[in-house]
């Protein structure tokens, strides 16, 4: 069966207004701004403001990426909301942003894969296109994450931020577009990075309230260790699934948690500072919003240009990773 070459359209991005920085966070937790830059790299983030929710900052990001792509909201036939902070539990925040967009004839779901989502949305929309099954999808990776973060625990606080990112993905020329996908998830690990408090095993209770089950917990350096491992096996196997090698990657785009997970991966992959995409110092982790944001800010400041290998590559909770390679 011949498949349709699938890439992205357009991009857009979203972030909140408020900025909350380092120094702020100084009066919250016992930290201080020395600790955070030289153990993250993350200097400041942004906040939702307080009548901002996931599918607010999701449609902000939705409109650029289709002002971008020349398409309307009628022409998408689906919406995919990646995120680990939906509006409320249903209806998804995919279907909210579909009426507020006026996507009358799109079909609507949200996709949690923590912060790998934004590839998995990728994969899933792509592999529907490249089939014939629809034309014009958009992929959002959107999050409140300052909504389920502990803003007394120091170990997670100092990460995390608010943004959405949003693509437009359709048919291509032959030769462009999407190579190849590298997916993975290890259940085992789900332990290390959770919000276990409000599902159907902990419903909302006051007693899971004060036991502060609602927010974020992570074992810090569990993770650190996983991401490092997994970004770059996930992206030389995405790489060797499209027949190229590290050598050909133009920029690397990865999931923004820490930029010594980032460093590492670029010392697997032999590649320079300067063939990859970082802005975590402006907005911290946004889980799937995070390579969406990047990726966005990449094509704005010129960083692509037509016929580059484009990489992204990400890893979070579920545990879960992903990787694409993509022919710009
Ligand atoms: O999207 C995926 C989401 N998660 C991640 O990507 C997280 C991956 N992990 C990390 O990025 C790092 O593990 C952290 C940044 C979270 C922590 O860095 P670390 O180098 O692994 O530090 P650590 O957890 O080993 O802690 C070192 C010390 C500890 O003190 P003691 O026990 O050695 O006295 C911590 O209590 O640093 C302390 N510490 C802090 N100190 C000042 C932890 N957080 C802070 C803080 N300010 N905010």
């Amino acid at each position: 069966m011949n498949l349709q070459p699938v890439g992205i359209l357009g991009t857009g991005k979203y972030v909140p207004e408020r900025v909350l920085t380092n120094q702020e966070l100084e009066q919250m937790v016992e930290t201080n701004d020395e600790w955070i830059v030289s153990r993250t790299g993350i200097r400041e983030r942004r906040l939702a403001a307080p009548d901002q929710a996931t599918s607010d900052l999701a449609y902000e990001a939705s409109v650029s990426a289709l002002r971008a792509a020349g398409i309307s909201a009628e022409e998408l036939d689906l919406i995919i909301v990646a995120t680990i902070t939906p509006d409320m539990f249903f209806p998804s925040t995919a279907c909210i942003l579909q009426d507020k967009l006026g996507a009358s004839r799109a079909a609507a779901f949200d996709l949690s894969a923590a912060c790998s989502g934004f590839i998995y949305g990728l994969a899933t929309a792509s592999s529907m296109i490249a089939s014939g099954m629809y034309r014009h999808v958009l992929v959002v990776g959107a999050e409140c994450l300052s909504r389920i973060t502990d803003f007394t625990d120091r170990n997670t606080c100092i990460l995390f931020g608010d943004g959405a990112g949003a693509v437009v993905l359709g048919p291509v020329a032959e030769g462009r577009g999407f190579r190849a996908f590298e997916l993975g998830a290890d259940g085992a690990g789900g332990d290390l990075l959770k919000v276990c408090g409000g599902g159907s095993r902990v419903p909302a209770t006051e007693q899971s309230i004060g036991e502060r089950q609602h927010f974020i917990q992570m074992a810090g350096s569990e993770v650190f260790k996983f991401a490092v491992r997994i970004m770059g096996n996930a992206a030389e196997e995405a790489l060797r699934k499209a027949g190229m090698g590290k050598e050909d990657i133009d920029l690397l785009v990865p999931h923004q948690a820490n930029i010594r997970i980032i460093q590492s991966a670029l010392n697997r992959l032999q590649l320079p500072e300067d063939k990859c995409m970082i802005n975590l110092d402006k907005y911290g982790n946004v889980s799937a919003g995070s390579i969406p944001i990047a990726l966005a800010e990449a094509v704005e400041s010129g960083r692509i240009k037509e016929g580059d290998t484009i990489v992204m590559v990400g890893f979070g909770g579920g545990l879960t990773w992903g990787a694409s390679v993509l022919t710009w």
